[in-house]
């Protein structure tokens, strides 16, 4: 497949939060990468559901909502309320994770699981077949613009292979320090999603940049 750009909204212009969204509308990017921290999963607090109503208002494309928050379960009817197409949980932060992936396909969503950069691939064998996503983290979360973690490229070569072993549908996302040196990589080593939030938006053109991110072969 072809792979997908979700730039993250967390380092847009929250003052100018709609300008960032149409520019996100008009670029070739395929999705919106909304983070939301809660201050005791992650070191950091970003913003809850208003911001994401607002965000889905103007949004012409999926948003892909993960979430960086400890026991999701009793939040997951107000993500899809507010807008959330695709629904990432972690799962460090989810003691029932499979109860967790259903109720979150069955409401309408689909259900991705997050790693963190110390969480081992192996731990997905028994969920994999049951996920839409897998977001692997390539920094520690809690932060835009922080250093890619190398040791990522080994860990979706590993998911990679657990995919195709199991049959599993699941896309490989990865989040975390992506940049222009290192995207074409992260393709190469089976990626098909790539979150970026600082590269694209602090660079002079961000519809140019997320161009550029999405077609790999110019
Ligand atoms: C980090 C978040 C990322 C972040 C990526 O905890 O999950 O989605 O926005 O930002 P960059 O691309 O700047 O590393
Ligand atoms: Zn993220």
């Amino acid at each position: 497949m072809n792979h997908l750009i979700a730039p993250s909204v967390l380092s847009a212009d929250f003052a100018n939060l709609q300008r960032d969204v149409e520019m996100i509308n008009n670029s070739e990017a395929d999705w919106f990468h909304v983070d939301i921290m809660d201050g005791v999963f992650v070191p950091n607090i970003s913003f809850g559901f208003p911001v994401i109503k607002a965000i889905k208002k103007y949004a012409t494309k999926p948003l892909d909502v993960h979430l960086m928050i400890a026991n999701p379960d009793q939040y997951l009817q107000q993500f899809k309320e507010a807008g959330a197409d695709i629904l990432t949980v972690h799962l460090e932060g989810c003691t029932h994770l499979h109860r967790t992936v259903q109720a979150i396909k069955a409401l309408g969503m689909k259900a991705g699981v997050a790693i963190n950069p110390h969480t081992s691939v192996n731990l997905l064998n028994d969920i994999i077949s049951d996920l839409d996503m897998v977001l692997v983290m390539s920094v520690n979360p809690g932060f835009g613009g922080q250093k890619f973690i190398e040791n990522t490229y080994n860990k979706i070569q590993n998911l990679r292979d657990i995919i195709r072993t199991t049959k599993s549908k699941a896309l490989i996302e990865v989040d975390g320090g992506v940049d222009l040196n290192n995207y074409k990589k992260l393709i190469d080593s089976s990626a098909n999603v790539l979150v970026a939030g600082n590269t694209v938006f602090s660079s002079a053109s961000p519809a140019a940049t997320i161009s550029t991110l999405k077609n790999i072969n110019q």
